[in-house]
Formats: structure tokens, C-alpha cells, sequence
């Protein structure tokens, strides 16, 4: 399983047919697919015949609905927080001739840039959750997933919280210096 960390945008890909004509009409056929080079790259890994995961943070609009099933829909498996707000999107307009123009909005995912000289990382779910208190006990008997985690985040100087409780969902927060 390759996992990627990164943006999950929605690419509208507009090939002209003809030169844009200011205030009128333009011919052009129009394409929308998942953009943002962490989904990208996991699309690509699953089209090579591997498994992938892409964390991003999405945005709760209609446009990141589209982007999700598109992701899906190519079997990478999604996830990271969906928060208010709006997906980043990339409008590419391709010449006749093959000239690529881009307009860029790249929406909620501008947040999840470091910040303040460390970087921030939260993945929230709405699942069953469980008693963080019954974690040294899973620990003892060899489930060491999110152990291992912590280790990690704090061997390089950072901070790593669960916040879980039996049927309110699990979030894990991480903050490693930049
Ligand atoms: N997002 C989550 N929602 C609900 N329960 C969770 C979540 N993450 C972890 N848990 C609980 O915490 C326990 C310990 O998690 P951990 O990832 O350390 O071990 P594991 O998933 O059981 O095994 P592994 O070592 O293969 O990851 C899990 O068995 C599960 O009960
Ligand atoms: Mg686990």
C-alpha cells in the first residue's frame, strides 16, 4: 500500500477548437477529473496494479463530492478531514495547437501548508471510536498501528493525540516541527 499526503482538487480540462473569441462563443469540449498530484499519484499507483491511499483534506461542497467519486471511482481509497469550505479547483485550457493555460484555485487544501514553522495534520473519522484508556492493553497484545505512529511522529520532535470515545468517532492530531 502506497499512501500519499497532499491536495485533492478537481481539474476542469477545456480543449478549444478555436481561438478564445473575448465575449462571445468559443467551441470546446470539456473534461472533469481528479487533480492534485497526491491523487494523481495514487491513481497512478492503482493503474500500475498496486493499492493506495491518498490523505488529503477535502472540502464538504459539491464539487469535492465529485472529486471523491471521481478519485474512487479509480480505486484509491480516500481519506483525511472534510472541513467547510471550498475544493480547489484547476480550470486548464488546451489551445488548438496544445497550449496549456491554467487558472488555479486551490480551495481548503491551501491549509494544510505548514504554518508558524510546524506542520499540522489532523484525520478525523465519524466511525465507532474506542476508550484511548484501553490502548496500553492493545498495545500488550500486539497491536501496535497507532504505537508505532506516535513513535514515529515523536522520535522527530513532534506531537501525536488521539481523541476517541465509544461511539463519538476518532481524531488524530500530529505536529511535527518544520
Ligand atoms: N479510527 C479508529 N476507530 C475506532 N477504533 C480505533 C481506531 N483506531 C484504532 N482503534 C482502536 O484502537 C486499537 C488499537 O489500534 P492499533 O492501530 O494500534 O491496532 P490495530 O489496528 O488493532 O492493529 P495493527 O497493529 O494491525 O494496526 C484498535 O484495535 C481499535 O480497537
Ligand atoms: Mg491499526
Amino acid at each position: 500500500m502506497i499512501c500519499t499526503l497532499g491536495d485533492v482538487l478537481l481539474d476542469v480540462i477545456v480543449r478549444l477548437s478555436a481561438e478564445v473569441a473575448p465575449g462571445a462563443d468559443t467551441p470546446a469540449e470539456t473534461r472533469l477529473a481528479t487533480g492534485g498530484q497526491a491523487a494523481n499519484v495514487a491513481a497512478w499507483v492503482v493503474e500500475l496494479g498496486g493499492s493506495a491511499r491518498c490523505v488529503a483534506k477535502q472540502a464538504d461542497d459539491p464539487a469535492g463530492a465529485l472529486a471523491r467519486t471521481l478519485l474512487e471511482g479509480r480505486g484509491v481509497e480516500l481519506a483525511g478531514p472534510v472541513a467547510a469550505g471550498t475544493t480547489g479547483t484547476v480550470v486548464a485550457l488546451v489551445s488548438a495547437d496544445g497550449e496549456r493555460t491554467m487558472a488555479t484555485d486551490r480551495g481548503v487544501s491551501v491549509e494544510l501548508r505548514a504554518d508558524d514553522g510546524s506542520i499540522e495534520l489532523a484525520v478525523r473519522d465519524d466511525g465507532r471510536g474506542f476508550d484511548v484508556g484501553l490502548l496500553p492493553q492493545r498495545i500488550a497484545e500486539g497491536h501496535i498501528g497507532l504505537q508505532s505512529q506516535r513513535e514515529r511522529v515523536e522520535s522527530a520532535g513532534g506531537r501525536f493525540e488521539i481523541r476517541s470515545s465509544p461511539g463519538r468517532g476518532t481524531a488524530v492530531e500530529i505536529n511535527l516541527p518544520d
